[in-house]
């Protein structure tokens, strides 16, 4: 192997860097040339691609984004798209890639390498979680603390003021930066779209918290909850509680930005490293993962895109604890 190539697929997440940076300096140690991948698939489609030598990688291991930046690529989910992409890697003499994303970026990969042939594997990052086959994902425990400092400084005005806070948190379909925040800020009220919310007796958990002069709350909602949202859990509130001083806050991108963790950091350089390593042996139409504080990877079909548990244990123990 001479060659292989490295993109960024779908959201960004804040230590995708540090994975680039991984894959490029194993990848330049084990002998390899190591190219990048602008924007995604759709960089891959249009040939913007670049050779990366050790020294396009410094300085970037501290930088949320992704210094390749990233595309949720429409040309690439057609068949006319894939080829064009395979032809590409053909043609700069990649023999396979690196696709650093989440479960979207990963169905892709999965298709040019059952399709063409192409030897691929998978890093996950994303804020989301939510990828089955890996305990965490790159970005997600930067964008766990990222949301706790705000809903941390939430908290202040809302106490200052005796008010309840709603405060939606991003995850897309997973309830796993909704959850971890509450427990982390001791939210009195967590909607997950992975749980059945009790509507009824969350209303009536408000009224008493008021009775027994519990006037701050902290409610954080998952912005995939079936529920619709911290809007839409605000509405309801005020309609059966119409005394209520309530504020929704939105916390939106800020989660998927800034400075990476040093477990991000960490994961990241683990998970690329590991990555290269993988497709040096053999491996391919892989995805990393980390299980128990062991990387390892596993086949993209055993994965099945399905959604990952949440542990009934952490929903219980965040009930009791709010109380
Ligand atoms: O997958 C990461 C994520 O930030 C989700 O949490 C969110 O639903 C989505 O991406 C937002 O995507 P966009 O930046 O394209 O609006």
């Amino acid at each position: 192997m001479k060659r292989i190539g490295v993109l960024t697929s779908g959201g960004d997440a804040p230590g995708m860097n540090a994975a680039i940076r991984a894959v490029c300096r194993t990848a330049l140690h084990k002998g390899m040339e190591c190219y990048g991948i602008m924007r995604g698939y759709q960089g891959l489609i249009e040939n913007d691609i670049k050779k990366l030598p050790t020294t396009a990688v410094a300085n970037i291991l501290q930088r949320g984004g992704t210094v390749l930046k990233t595309a949720r690529s429409k040309d690439f989910f057609t068949a006319a798209g894939r080829a064009t992409a395979a032809k590409n890697l053909k043609k700069n003499g990649m023999e396979a890639i690196v696709v650093i994303g989440g479960d979207g970026s990963f169905k892709g990969a999965e298709k040019l390498y059952e399709e063409h042939n192409i030897k691929v594997i998978g890093v996950p990052g994303t804020i989301d979680n939510d990828i089955k086959g890996t305990d965490f994902t790159i970005g997600y425990d930067t964008a766990l603390n990222t949301a706790v400092s705000a809903i941390d400084k939430i908290r202040d005005t809302a106490e200052a003021h005796d008010r309840i806070f709603i405060v939606e948190v991003m995850g897309r379909d997973a309830g796993y930066l909704a959850l971890n925040s509450g427990i982390s800020c001791g939210a009195q009220h967590i909607f997950i779209p992975e749980m059945q919310e009790d509507i009824q007796s969350f209303i009536k958990a408000v009224t008493d918290d008021r009775k027994r002069k519990k006037m701050t709350n902290l409610i954080i909602v998952a912005e995939g909850d079936e529920f619709g949202g911290a809007q839409k859990v605000n509405e309801y509130l005020l309609e059966h509680i119409p005394s209520l001083q309530s504020r929704v806050t939105i916390l939106g991108h800020i989660q998927r930005g800034g400075s990476p963790s040093a477990n991000d950091r960490i994961l990241a350089s683990r998970m690329g490293y590991f990555a290269v390593n993988a497709i040096v042996s053999g491996v391919s139409g892989h995805m990393i993962g980390i299980q128990g504080g062991k990387v390892l990877s596993l086949p993209f079909h055993q994965m099945n895109h399905d959604s990952k548990e949440i542990s009934r244990d952490l929903t219980e123990m965040a009930m009791i604890l709010s109380k």
